[in-house]
């Protein structure tokens, strides 16, 4: 297993920075997403650390061991791309075994292994088929094969799932999660889907315009925004702004305009400062307005959803969107009573 780190790795194209200041430490056997919109820098970043373009800035180590003077073919990478290009006149098993073929493994050996990963990706029979006999994700799955049975140090995979449908991915991101912790194979995994980084993810780096803007878990990234840009990307759709009050050891209070929230203590909250805060729509709860532990509102609008309704609730001129379970309902109109408790409440550190 592999540990990777990148300090202060850049990348500068002409006069576009495509990667700039970039610090990321991948520990041994973890999987990290860049997750980030388009042109943020993310494939730049992975043809970096895989040797197909060389940094103009920092330094890329592996166990502590700078790479940047070891060619791409001697770094031990495995790379899965969102185009999985299969030989389409070779059958499975040959995709599979290419790499060791080239390497002069032997006859028996290719075939011990090819059936061993055909097993870990669940293709089973399917060693003889052609490519245009599988369906998307299996495809992949065979580009994941031909992968792993060359036993990389490092794991690169850019966008993987983007080509296959919704319920195919969800499938796939599964069987990635399971095959990482089987494997236990070191993963950088690039995506722009916020959902997929959080169910694959060990930590998340969140990257705009090419700069890490925040890494951490899943569960960081998604309830500790550092910005409003991170909390926006992560669908977030509530922001409260007012000022900071009773700073202290029990949390504190956000004046605002339509009453008091209570926030829990965090070490970047200052008295006296403006704030803006976030707060996710499943994390408010709404009651019957006799209830008088929240704050008074007024249902704007319900969607139903099945499981959940959304609303729209007005708290004098502030619009909240709010989740809720469809078990009680509340009608367009209705006085509610609002209540936010105080650990849902994020108080953004950087403005
Ligand atoms: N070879 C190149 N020459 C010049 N500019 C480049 C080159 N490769 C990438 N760029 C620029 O660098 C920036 C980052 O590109 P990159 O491909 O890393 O983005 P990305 O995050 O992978 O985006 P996407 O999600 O669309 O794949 C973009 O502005 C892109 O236009
Ligand atoms: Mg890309």
């Amino acid at each position: 297993m592999t540990r990777l780190r990148l300090d202060g790795l850049g990348k500068r194209f002409g006069d576009v920075d495509a990667v700039k200041d970039l610090d990321l430490d991948v520990a041994e056997g973890s999987l990290v997403a860049l997750l980030g919109p388009s042109g943020c820098g993310k494939t730049t970043t992975l043809r970096m650390i895989a040797g197909l373009e060389s940094p103009t800035e920092g330094d890329i180590l592996f166990d502590e061991e700078s790479v940047l003077a070891t060619p791409p073919e001697k770094r031990g990478i495995g790379m899965v791309f969102q185009r999985y290009v299969l030989f389409p006149h070779m059958s499975v098993a040959k995709n599979v075994s290419f790499g060791l073929r080239m390497r002069g493994v032997d006859r028996a050996e290719i075939d011990r292994r090819v059936a061993e990963v055909l097993e870990v990706v669940q293709l089973t029979g399917f060693g003889q088929r052609f490519p245009s006999q599988l369906s998307g994700g299996q495809q992949q799955r065979v580009a994941i094969a031909r992968t792993v049975i060359t036993e990389p140090r490092l794991m690169l995979m850019d966008e993987p799932l983007s080509n296959l449908d919704a319920k195919l991915r969800e499938e796939m991101r599964a069987f990635i999660t399971r095959l990482q912790r089987q494997l236990g194979i070191t993963t950088v995994f690039v995506t722009h889907d916020q959902v997929e980084a959080i169910e694959l993810a060990d930590r998340i780096g969140v990257m705009f315009d090419g700069e890490l803007v925040q890494v951490g878990t899943p569960e960081e990234i998604f309830n500790r925004p550092r910005t409003l840009r991170v909390a926006d990307f992560m669908g977030t759709t509530n922001l409260i702004r007012g000022r900071l009050a009773d700073v202290g050891a029990a949390g504190a209070t956000l004046v605002t305009d339509v009453g008091a929230i209570r926030v829990a203590p965090a070490d970047h909250l200052r008295t006296g400062a403006e704030a803006t805060a976030t707060v996710r729509p499943e994390h408010i709860d709404l009651l019957p307005r006799d209830d008088a532990t929240g704050l008074p509102g007024r249902i704007v609008e319900s969607v139903y959803y099945g499981g959940t309704l959304a609303y729209r609730v007005a708290l004098g001129d502030l619009v909240l969107q709010v989740r809720d379970r469809s078990t009680r309902r509340f009608g367009d109109g209705e006085e509610v009573s609002v209540r936010i408790a105080p650990h849902h409440v994020w108080v953004f550190p950087e403005a």
